[in-house]
């Protein structure tokens, strides 16, 4: 499959390649400036927040650190339940550091509000979140996100890191998957 194959499957274009990027240089440049002397470590939450972590760390302009934190959800795999499994833990102590979390997007907020709970005990100076997409009117944890991208509306995307099924990750914008595409599968809960 490729990209242009990929396309065909896309119902409409939600946010092109060059607001995607316009909107990552503005979230640098304040993340810059907020942690100047502060050697921050963003984690990226596998495997949707890899491509914007790519992107905005390129855009940073001070000394930062990255790490990784590999989670899966128990039950169905596009339904979120809330409770994580760790697939892949940091591998260094966050105790006393600046921790920036670089997530893909906020749906329900129960995923992140589990993560966020369990690096804050780990007792870091400082947690702040950073989200490229926000689907509000999903949320059922009320979560703040500190550095927000755009707000969406309440339907399945994918591309810049998000997938359907694994699939759809590389495409540089994010867009909205035609219904057959999903829908036949019934394992996404369209709310
Ligand atoms: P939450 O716990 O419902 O906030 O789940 C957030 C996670 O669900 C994200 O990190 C994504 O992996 C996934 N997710 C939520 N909405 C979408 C979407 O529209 N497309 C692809 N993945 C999504
Ligand atoms: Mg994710």
């Amino acid at each position: 499959m490729n990209v242009n194959m990929m396309s065909a499957d896309i119902k409409k274009v939600l946010i092109t390649e060059h607001q995607i990027q316009e909107k990552v240089a503005e979230l640098g440049a304040i993340i810059s400036k907020d942690y100047q002397g502060k050697n921050p470590i963003l984690i990226s939450i596998l495997k949707g927040g890899v491509v914007f972590l790519a992107d905005l760390m390129r855009k940073i302009t001070i000394p930062i650190e990255i790490e990784f934190l590999g989670i899966s959800s128990y039950g169905k795999s596009t339904k979120s339940s809330g409770v994580v499994k760790i697939v892949k833990d940091l591998n260094i102590d966050i105790r006393g550091r600046h921790v920036l979390i670089i997530e893909d997007i906020v749906d329900t907020g129960l995923s992140l509000t589990y993560i966020k709970n369990m690096l804050i005990a780990r007792n870091p100076q400082s947690l702040k979140i950073c989200a490229l997409l926000d689907k509000y009117e999903a949320r059922v944890q009320e979560i703040f996100i500190d550095y927000p991208g755009f707000q969406i509306s309440n339907e399945f995307v994918v591309g810049y890191g998000l997938d359907y099924a694994e699939k759809y990750r590389n495409l540089s914008y994010i867009g909205v998957l035609k219904p057959e595409y999903y829908k036949q599968k019934g394992d996404y809960n369209l709310k």
